[in-house]
């Protein structure tokens, strides 16, 4: 059970993380992510402060609703440690932790090279809110248990405080 502090220090993080522009919309869905029972939050902390927090949240395919699947987001780490690979750490830590819970796969929506260099690959599940399988380098998935991906695909449902259109908008180009 994670505390209110706790929650508040999280949320702080990726404002900071995510800037100006976009900081103050997922300052909102990180609170209301932890608010959902089911919610993985996984922290990187240095003397005492959270300085990188991931989240994954439960990830439902319509076809196959018996493979285990997480959506990976939102991740941040402190800006002023950028680069010094905690954002690396941070997704291995939640991988090993998703293995443990037998988990068959991760998805994210984000940074095409960044997540294609963490041994993310394209997809055929469809984002939420698609109904066709199309190419988006963006958006990716990576297998946990080898094979069990394998000829899956279909549309999904992500859980409720990420299920709006807003974070879907496939015109949103990330780093631009
Ligand atoms: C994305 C983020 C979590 C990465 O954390 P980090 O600790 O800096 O990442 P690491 O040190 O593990 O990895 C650095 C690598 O990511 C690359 N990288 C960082 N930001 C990137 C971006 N916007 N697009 C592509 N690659 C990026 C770096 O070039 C570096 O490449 P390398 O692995 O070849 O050396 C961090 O930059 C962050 O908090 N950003 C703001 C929030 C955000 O955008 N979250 C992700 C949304 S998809």
């Amino acid at each position: 059970m994670i505390t209110e502090s706790k929650k508040q220090e999280i949320q702080e993080l990726h404002l900071q993380a995510f800037g100006k522009e976009e900081g103050p919309l997922i300052h909102g869905l990180v609170g209301d992510m932890l608010a959902e029972q089911e919610t993985i939050s996984i922290n990187i902390e240095k003397e005492d402060k959270i300085v990188g927090n991931v989240l994954f949240t439960p990830f439902k395919l319509n076809e196959h609703p018996d493979k285990k699947c997480y959506l990976l987001a939102p991740i941040a780490v402190s800006p002023e440690l950028h680069g010094k690979g905690l954002g690396k750490d941070l997704i291995e830590k939640g991988v090993k932790h998703l293995i443990s819970l037998d988990v068959d796969a991760i998805f994210v929506l984000g940074y095409p090279q960044y997540y294609g260099r963490r041994g993310f690959y394209p997809t055929y599940v469809v984002l939420p809110y698609q109904t066709e399988v199309m190419r988006i380098d963006a958006w990716k998935m990576r297998e946990l248990k080898p094979g069990s991906m394998a000829e899956v695909g279909g549309t999904s449902v992500a859980c409720n405080a990420i299920m709006k259109p807003e974070f879907w908008d496939l015109n949103y180009e990330p780093g631009a």
